[in-house]
């Protein structure tokens, strides 16, 4: 579904440029659940935001399905990932001054949907969500786990292929994250691709296959139990 090659990230500091990801390869499955661990500032977060093309400055090769997303502008990177991807955030990154049902509408609002067919989706997910009785609600009215189940309802409402999660359970206690774990394993166990940060040990059980990334680099990855610190050629 997804490979990576040789990507890189750096920012400009000062004189000189600090590197975030290095030399990054990687091959993600159709129907994989991919855990992303590591220290604070060893790269995750920016590792996600290209994969979910939230970030254009990078280099490298970045393929979906036959897609070359290196070659595409911005605009197609934009129709890319409203099409076929869907993000959570750990601080939920709702609108405040938006209901839950006009939150979880937002993504259905860039495509071309009829109005009815738009409000018996949103219904469809406030059901399987279990949150019809929150609807009309505000976010500052929900506790963090059912803000979060909003984030993840807006989310997977489209259907994407590709759900990107950034540390979601971050902010939660740990039976609200247990709950936001077994709807990803659902969703995982329905179709989607799921690729997820989180610093937790348990959340990553969930997964099918855990990635480290230490200083920007690759240094482990359960699918390439072979692959070693200096086979990329780390310098
Ligand atoms: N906008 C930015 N400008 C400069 N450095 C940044 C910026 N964003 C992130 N970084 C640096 O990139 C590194 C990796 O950050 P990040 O991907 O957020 O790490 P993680 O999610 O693993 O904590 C950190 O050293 C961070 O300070
Ligand atoms: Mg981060």
């Amino acid at each position: 579904m997804i490979q990576l090659k040789n990507i890189d990230r750096s920012y400009k500091s000062g004189v000189g440029q600090t590197w975030v990801l290095r030399r990054i390869h990687m091959e993600i499955l159709e129907g994989e659940f991919v855990t992303i661990m590591g220290p604070s500032g060893s790269g995750k977060s920016s590792l996600l935001n290209i994969l979910g093309l939230l970030d254009d400055d990078w280099q490298g090769e970045y393929w979906f399905g036959e897609q070359a997303v290196h070659k595409l502008n911005r605009k197609q990177r934009a129709d890319l990932s409203r099409r076929s991807m869907g993000m959570v955030f750990q601080s939920y990154h709702l609108l405040d001054d938006l209901t839950v049902a006009e939150n979880i509408d937002l993504p259905l609002s860039y495509k071309n949907i009829p109005s009815s067919e738009r409000q018996a989706m949103v219904a469809d997910v406030l059901d399987r969500f279990r949150m019809v009785a929150k609807k009309d609600l505000f976010p500052s009215q929900l506790s963090g786990g059912q803000q979060q189940l909003v984030g993840i309802a807006r989310a997977v409402i489209h259907k994407p292929a590709l759900l990107l999660a950034d540390e979601p359970t971050g902010n939660l206690h740990s039976i609200q994250a247990k709950e936001i774990m077994e709807l990803f394993r659902e969703l995982n166990q329905q179709g989607a691709t799921i690729v997820q940060v989180t610093h937790s040990g348990l959340n990553a059980t969930y997964g099918t296959r855990t990635v480290e990334l230490s200083d920007g680099w690759i240094v482990s990855d359960s699918a390439r139990p072979k692959l070693q610190q200096s086979e990329e050629g780390r310098a």
